[in-house]
């Protein structure tokens, strides 16, 4: 890639800043889903094994006043990093000032420590002022000088200009490098969308077209067919005439729709059957039907002719980008088309299998199905943005090779 990576920087005895997105859910002061944090496991691992002093840079939710800190302290993420890392980490629970500029000057070659939650800079005395996602230049500025070098391996931040990504970067000139994540998160979303191995086919799912439309309309000009399952389905139904009963729509989108099937043309596949409800429950009662759904009913899952037609769809593809699930996948009646859909894109031989983050990367993870897919994404809003086609300001701002 034309970016400087981690492999081209000379660690040893070097501070090393790192912004790795360990964004994660917190319960109770407990780590639920540790994806994110093993994720960058490979080039905080290779920092050390470099005799680096890896100083390892993260938001954890948002923060609008003081009462939202205590509870999105990065206390426990460092300690599940202690927990995966199998050594210690210091925790340092301010983002700026003697203790933590103290705490960096006393490491040693190989030690990790995690810097408070960046955004704990957005309030200040109680007042909103966003200097860390405001990107404010003094703060940039300032992190950069705690280090020599500067590592980005937090994807799922990318389509962010944040202090903690941008402002480093720009205050580390030919320094700022990316890590091994973020490196193959830009081979595996950035070469399906530019250099594809054709058939390339996009499955995109969730429930709502608003969301996905800057999407369909990148990947209808870059791939072979385009699959279209899940709640926004049915905006896409109206648009068509086909009536919808008590399923989703989002009516100002329907005008949205009518534009991108004309632009389509075959191009883009929809559903032919659906599972209706008579009722938002998994204990709904339920059917099967072609076509028109009746008023008192509502899809919540593609039909099983939809299910086979997708695999005909994808059959042959070569590349294949999974964003969205096909229906109503956390209630187990409604699963079936988002776990039949992904099982089969575990069984394409020689595709390259991408899921787009979100909520297609917790449907994979619940069905079980993630380790016969080829990339799984760590980023949401960040796959999306870059399967948009926008350049992300948290990529643009590492230096080139
Ligand atoms: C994410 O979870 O998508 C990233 O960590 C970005 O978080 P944000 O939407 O709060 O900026």
């Amino acid at each position: 890639m034309a970016k400087l990576t981690v492999e081209d920087l000379d660690l040893a005895g070097k501070k090393v800043l790192m912004r790795v997105d360990f964004n994660v859910p917190i319960k109770d002061g407990v780590v639920g889903d540790d994806n994110r944090i093993v994720a960058a496991l490979p080039t905080i691992k290779y920092v050390l094994d470099h005799d680096g002093k890896a100083i390892l840079f993260s938001h954890l939710g948002r923060i609008k006043k003081e009462d939202d800190k205590p509870g999105l302290s990065m206390r426990p993420v460092a300690e599940r990093l202690s927990n995966l890392l199998n050594k210690p980490v210091t925790f340092v629970p301010v983002t700026e000032g003697p203790q933590l500029e103290d705490a960096i000057a006393k490491m040693e070659n190989g030690q990790v420590l995690v810097v408070q939650n960046t955004r704990y800079e957005d309030v200040k005395d109680g007042e909103y002022v966003k200097r860390e996602s405001g990107n404010d230049p003094e703060l940039g500025k300032y992190w950069a000088s705690l280090g020599d070098l500067f590592i980005n391996d937090a994807f799922g931040t990318a389509h962010r200009k944040h202090a903690s990504n941008v402002g480093i970067a720009t205050n580390m000139p030919g320094k700022a490098a990316a890590g091994f994540l973020m490196e193959k998160e830009i081979k595996f979303l950035g070469d399906a969308v530019t250099n594809p191995v054709r058939p390339f086919v996009a499955i995109l799912g969730g429930a709502k077209v608003s969301d996905k439309i800057g999407v369909i309309n990148n990947l209808l000009d870059k791939a072979d067919k385009v699959i279209v399952g899940g709640g926004m389905t049915y905006t896409f139904y109206a648009a068509k005439g086909i009536k919808i009963g008590n399923s989703l729509v989002e009516e100002d989108k329907i005008d949205v729709a009518k534009e991108i099937i004309e632009k389509a043309g075959d191009k883009l596949v929809l559903p032919v059957d659906n599972v209706v409800a008579n009722k938002f429950a998994n204990d709904a009662e339920t059917k099967v039907v072609e076509g028109d759904i009746d008023d008192g009913w509502m899809a919540l899952d593609i039909g099983p002719k939809s299910i086979q037609e997708f695999k005909n769809v994808l059959a042959d593809a070569k590349t294949v980008v999974w964003n969205g699930p096909m229906g109503v996948f956390e209630m187990s009646n409604f699963a079936k088309g988002t776990l039949e859909v992904g099982q089969f894109l575990g069984t394409l031989e020689g595709a390259t299998t991408i899921v787009g983050g979100g909520d297609s990367t917790a449907a994979a993870k619940q069905l079980g199905i993630s380790d016969k897919l080829t990339h799984i994404s760590t980023g949401g809003g960040a796959s999306l943005a870059y399967l948009e086609g926008d350049v992300l300001p948290g990529i643009a701002a590492i230096s080139d090779k």
